[in-house]
């Protein structure tokens, strides 16, 4: 035995030993490349040489060795394999497998093969994904929903999607006439009205009021604080549904402030000294909230609106989105709409993007504004960069949720063989992007050169204006 373990020992010894004169190769290795490199490109001498100074700085500070890679011109180029999505979820063939190239292997054990369609890119991600980046898809169809006569509400927010921490959302179905009742809460309210018509009304803190009937492809806004209602009309006779969106990750439907709950909880009298009558006259008041709850259809136009003293609220609650003329791109279009259009929505503004077949909304990302997605129409693919090599890729389908922190670099490529349509909603004022495109074509080229080694017929293709949208690459 003690012969066997001395025996063992000495074979550790011996591999230690002969491994660690191979640190030495590597790195004259990389010199080499070095010094073949700035003999090559005598103008790339001067970065690569203040790029090694930066480097010895760095680790003569350090206690151990970096772990960061060498400079640039020391580095391996990235592999030209295109990592495209593998299947979509329309796709009849084989049922998917975690296989990619030589990498993966079929699934031997159960898995849900309906979710595995939908999201190519988690079941065989493409090789440029890597590290840890939170989970940026929620299907509504994952939420609970609840039902009411008259109607339904499902929500995303934090509950269900940690990663999105600066917006929530809910998509509401009202039948024709339905309310969602008389409430407020302490969030700005943002919605898209996805069919049908809803007619909306507010009360400001100046006593004036608003009315209007907002229609598919048009926006409302409310204030935060600002009380207001929803009710449902018969213009189309399944009545409306819409996307709400609220400007914190946190916000929960089930806990607004509503009319009848609040009621049912001040004592009668009070009410009576409020009200200025007896308590029979609160014989009705519900005991618990109605929330969402059938009426009869509103009366068209504004003629219902008591007329306040005070006036109208000047900046209108509504947004006729639909009739905007959108910006045709090159791949498809964009309407952008923010309080520079919509004058009320300080707190959410938002874009409305087309992009067809093969298509990409370019590489970009927002500056300091979190990106809440809404998928319409069509399949699309996300990757979302996240600094220090961490990288995820996400699929999504109509009816999905997305999500993008601040200044995560992405994409949305359509993935399907229909225009894909889908909404960038932002908590902010003014819709703002960088475009990756436009940052590189407008800064010096050497410079640019200097990082990626693009040659003049490619620097030749940065568009020096956001292009937004890019068509299927000519090639
Ligand atoms: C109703 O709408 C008409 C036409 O848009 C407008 O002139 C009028 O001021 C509105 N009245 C109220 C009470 O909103
Ligand atoms: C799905 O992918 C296949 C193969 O890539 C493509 O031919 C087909 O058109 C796609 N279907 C949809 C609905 O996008
Ligand atoms: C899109 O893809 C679907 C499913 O793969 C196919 O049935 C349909 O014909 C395709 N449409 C077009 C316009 O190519
Ligand atoms: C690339 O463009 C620059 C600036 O116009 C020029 O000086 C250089 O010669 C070009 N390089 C090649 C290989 O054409």
């Amino acid at each position: 035995m003690l012969r066997i373990s001395s025996c063992v020992i000495a074979l550790l010894l011996s591999s230690t030993v002969f491994a660690a004169p191979a640190v030495t190769p590597v790195a004259s290795g990389s010199a080499a490349v070095a010094s073949a490199a700035s003999s090559a490109a005598p103008a790339a001498s001067s970065h690569a040489s203040s790029a090694s100074s930066t480097a010895k700085s760095k680790s003569s500070v350090a206690s151990s060795p970096s772990t960061f890679p060498a400079a640039s011109a020391t580095v391996a180029p990235i592999s030209l394999e295109l990592n495209e999505v593998l299947w979509n979820s329309s796709d009849s063939g084989p049922d998917p497998q975690p296989e990619r190239g030589s990498l993966g292997a079929s699934i031997l054990g159960p898995t849900d093969v309906f979710i595995a369609k939908e999201n190519a890119d988690a079941l065989a991600p493409p090789t440029t994904d890597h590290g840890t980046v939170g989970g940026a898809k929620w299907p509504f169809s994952l939420s609970h929903n609840r039902l009411q006569t008259g109607g339904w509400a499902r929500q995303e927010n934090t509950d269900v999607m940690p990663f999105a921490t600066q917006m929530a959302g809910v998509n509401m179905r009202l039948t024709a006439g339905s309310i969602r009742e008389l409430h407020w809460h302490s969030t700005a309210e943002w919605a898209y009205v996805l069919k049908g018509s809803t007619q909306i009304t507010a009360v400001d803190s100046s006593g004036r009021n608003f009315i209007a009937t907002v229609g598919a492809g048009d926006l409302w806004y409310f204030p935060p604080g600002i009380p207001h209602s929803l009710q449902a009309t018969d213009d189309d006779p399944d009545g409306s549904e819409f996307l709400l969106v609220f400007d914190s990750g946190a916000f929960s439907e089930d806990d607004t402030f509503l009319l009848t709950d609040w009621l049912a909880h001040v004592p009668v009298d009070i009410l009576t000294k409020n009200f200025q009558t007896d308590p029979s006259a609160f014989a009705h008041i519900p005991s618990t909230e109605l929330y969402i709850f059938p009426s009869t259809p509103p009366a068209d136009g504004n003629s219902s609106l008591p007329v306040s003293p005070a006036g109208l609220i000047p900046n209108p609650f509504a947004f006729p989105l639909s009739q905007m003329e959108a910006t045709q791109l090159n791949g498809g279009s964009v309407k952008i709409v923010d309080s520079r259009s919509f004058t009320a929505a300080t707190a959410i503004s938002a874009a409305e993007v087309t992009v067809e077949p093969g298509a990409i909304r370019e590489l970009h990302w927002h500056p300091t504004q979190d990106e809440w997605s809404f998928f319409i129409e069509g399949e699309a693919r996300v990757t979302i960069f996240a600094a220090q090599s961490n990288s995820r890729t996400f699929n999504y389908v109509p009816g999905d949720i997305g999500y993008v922190p601040a200044g995560m670099g992405h994409y949305v490529e359509n993935t399907g063989n229909t225009t894909l349509t889908f909404l960038e909603i932002f908590n902010s004022a003014i819709f703002e992007d960088i475009s990756l495109s436009t940052w590189l074509a407008l800064t010096p080229p050497e410079l640019v050169k200097a990082h990626l080694g693009f040659d003049n017929e490619t620097l030749s293709h940065l568009f020096k204006s956001p292009p937004t949208v890019i068509g299927p690459a000519s090639a």
